[in-house]
């Protein structure tokens, strides 16, 4: 009798934790950010909606009054951010009775660069080829609309829709035509379409001798061609240009300046109230620091540019590295509109293979103070627009990646707003992205899950560096940018690692001080001097601007190279342990977005050891010191990865076995 009572008890027991038991909702990131919320239409419906002309162009107001909920607007676009705002609100709690949110936008343009080429492959793209199907007779209506529903929930409101690397056949008939439809479709979102341009368009499509911006020939060109575009997109935002830089033509080839050319691009596109983005990445062939060369170029033409022309700057002064201080030049230009560049693809972070959320790069660069109108001067407060490189294909999923997917939402967050905290996005992100299992409470979906992904988003960029390039090393990649290559020496200096490692039996980094290219002296006081001073460098930039022995010690009383290969070795680590937690995880996931989370985390830890495995190798090689004794020994010798890269397939991505290791044995040059 007693044992059959406890049996029912234990039975019922059991029961009761089998009914409790989460159950994952399916889901398999093809909804995006967009997959928790209510649908636009029915938070639409919900409430009082209304123009109200007094209210900024693009500001929202949410608020209750009369027992109703109410969302005024000063024009549609206002209106469409308002409704996502409530929708995300729903979605984090936040939408209570009494709710009182008003919002603008910080600045007026905030645009996604599309590096897509017409022949649909996308230069530094990592979702498939290219979204707009340059390529097939019709244009992908539903994936435009998709695009355009998430730009415009996260407050996003222009595209340029091609590569800055750009196919002059962008501009003529066939494809302006193509153009103006895709700009329907976006138009509804409150997005305006804008393309990249190739300098020497009136050359290539015109037959033109010249494309010297002072030439009349020229100059009418530009404004024909402009008259063409905006008769079939009335609306069309611009241009983006990038002019004398990685052997793209420009004014400088006519001896002209930078200024000469965006302000006649500005003078063709002014009568529409068309803008010209025109920008800062440039290469002087002479310049001994590439650092050095956007300040070298376009210091000297600050308040020479026309009033409808904004210079885009990358956020550093090299190439979109996992960590590079800010571009000196925004500390320098006062009377030049200047338009952010960040890269939403990862290009030098894993691509859609790794998982590293930009939120905490950004906030670190828009955050910095550049000290230009004095103390208190952040980069964020001194530009006037943004811009992000699109992670965006023809992937179901959209960025390859569930978790890419963050980046794109975080700077389209930041692009609205650049006091945003990284950490309140990647919540806000975790919240609308991952669908609460059902039989889960609130309580425990916060706790078990949205806190340790939350932990794994805010260390994963800080992971990257450490296993890519720690210390203030930057770009060490091979010729896709995927994985190492510390010994490349060969081609243009500053294309290569070993340029910009200078790594030697006596030490590494780059020495940007005074005694060396100065660079510091971009940057205005304190910070000049304080990058100068080993002292009193930042350490975790010390070898971008300082060139050390290896035995220097830093505060942790270690020295450079014991410094070094701990963080090569705390990076694997790092990543050990998303992959530790993200397995705890797999209750609360849907199957394919765990498996996939699984899988790619695999791969970035292999990765992860490739890059510890061809540095730390390499750099021995040049400095014979032993492994400090804290860290693991490494797995591959040197010999079997130098001057090898990892395979990779038609469109770019890397290859990596059933097992996903990466499979290197691609020679990066053809040996004699
Ligand atoms: C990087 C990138 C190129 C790109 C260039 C640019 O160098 O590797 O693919 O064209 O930046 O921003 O123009």
């Amino acid at each position: 009798m007693r044992k059959s009572f406890f049996l029912t008890v234990l039975a019922g027991a059991a029961l009761l934790a089998a009914c409790s038991r989460p159950v994952p909702v399916a889901q398999d990131g093809t909804d995006l950010w967009l997959a928790a919320g209510r649908p636009y239409a029915d938070v639409l419906a919900s409430v009082e909606a209304t123009i109200d002309p007094a209210l900024p162009a693009e500001a929202f107001h949410i608020y209750d009054a009369d027992g109703q909920r109410h969302v005024a607007a000063g024009s549609e676009a206002g209106l469409r951010y308002g409704i996502y705002a409530l929708q995300r609100a729903e979605v984090l709690g936040q939408a209570g009775p009494g709710m009182d949110v008003q919002e603008q936008p910080r600045y007026e343009l905030r645009l996604l660069n599309h590096w897509d080429n017409l022949d649909d492959t996308v230069e530094r793209g990592y979702a498939g080829e290219s979204m707009w199907e340059w390529t097939s007779p019709t244009v992908p209506e539903a994936r435009i609309r998709q695009y355009g529903e998430l730009c415009a929930s996260v407050g996003l409101n222009g595209a340029v829709l091609n590569n800055v690397n750009s196919n002059p056949l962008i501009l003529d008939a066939e494809h302006i035509a193509r153009v103006a439809k895709i700009a329907d479709i976006l138009r509804e979102y409150g997005i305006k379409t804008y393309l990249s341009i190739k300098w020497t368009s009136p050359i290539a499509l015109s037959g033109l001798k010249s494309g010297d911006p002072l030439n009349p020939q020229v100059r009418q060109w530009w404004k024909d061609k402009a008259a063409e575009i905006y008769k079939a997109i009335p609306d069309f935002g611009g241009f983006l240009v990038k002019a004398n830089s990685e052997g793209q033509a420009g004014p400088q080839d006519y001896g002209r300046t930078h200024a000469d050319g965006a302000n006649m691009l500005g003078e063709a596109v002014a009568p529409y109230g068309g803008i010209v983005m025109w920008r800062a990445f440039v290469y002087s062939p002479t310049s001994p620091d590439r650092a050095n060369q956007a300040v070298e170029e376009f210091l000297p033409l600050d308040g020479q540019f026309a009033d409808n022309v904004i210079v885009q700057i990358k956020n550093g002064p090299v190439d979109f590295q996992p960590r590079e201080p800010f571009s000196p030049l925004f500390g320098q230009l006062k009377n030049t509109q200047m338009m952010m560049e960040f890269q939403v693809t990862q290009e030098y972070l894993g691509f859609s293979n790794h998982l590293a959320y930009l939120g905490t790069m950004w906030e670190e660069c828009l955050q910095s103070d550049t000290y230009r109108d004095g103390p208190g001067t952040p980069v964020s407060k001194t530009i006037s627009a943004i811009a992000g490189v699109a992670n965006t294909g023809q992937d179901p999923n959209l960025c390859g990646y569930v978790f890419a997917q963050a980046n794109w939402y975080a700077f389209g967050r930041l692009a609205w707003n650049p006091e945003l905290s990284a950490a309140q996005i990647a919540d806000e992100w975790i919240h609308q992205t991952f669908l609460k299992p059902d039989g889960m409470t609130d309580k425990a979906f916060e706790s078990k899950f949205v806190a340790p992904v939350h932990d794994i988003l805010m260390a994963s960029r800080e992971a990257v560096v450490n296993y890519e390039m720690p210390v203030g090393l930057h770009h060490l990649f091979g010729g896709t940018h995927y994985g190492p290559a510390p010994w490349d020496r060969l081609g243009r200096p500053d294309w290569t690692p070993a340029y910009y490692h200078q790594a030697d039996s006596a030490g590494i980094g780059f020495d940007r001080t005074r005694s060396g290219s100065d660079n510091v002296d971009q940057y205005n006081e304190p910070l000049a001097s304080q990058f100068n001073d080993l002292a009193t460098c930042p350490e975790n930039l010390l070898l971008w601007f300082h060139h050390v022995p290896w035995d220097y010690v830093l505060s942790t009383g270690r020295t450079a190279w014991d410094e070094i290969c701990l963080h090569y070795d705390a990076g694997i680590r790092q990543v050990e342990a998303f992959r530790q937690t993200w397995a705890g995880l797999k209750p609360y996931v849907a199957p394919a977005l765990w498996e996939e989370t699984a899988r790619k985390l695999e791969i970035q830890q292999h990765d992860g050891e490739w890059w510890r495995d061809a540095n730390v190798g390499y750099f021995q090689r040049i400095n014979g010191l032993p492994l400090p004794s804290d860290v693991r020994p490494l797995e591959t010798p040197i010999d079997s990865l130098i001057f090898r890269q990892v395979r990779s397939d038609r469109l770019g991505m890397p290859i990596h076995d059933e097992n996903n290791r990466p499979i290197i044995d691609a020679p990066r040059f053809r040996r004699p």
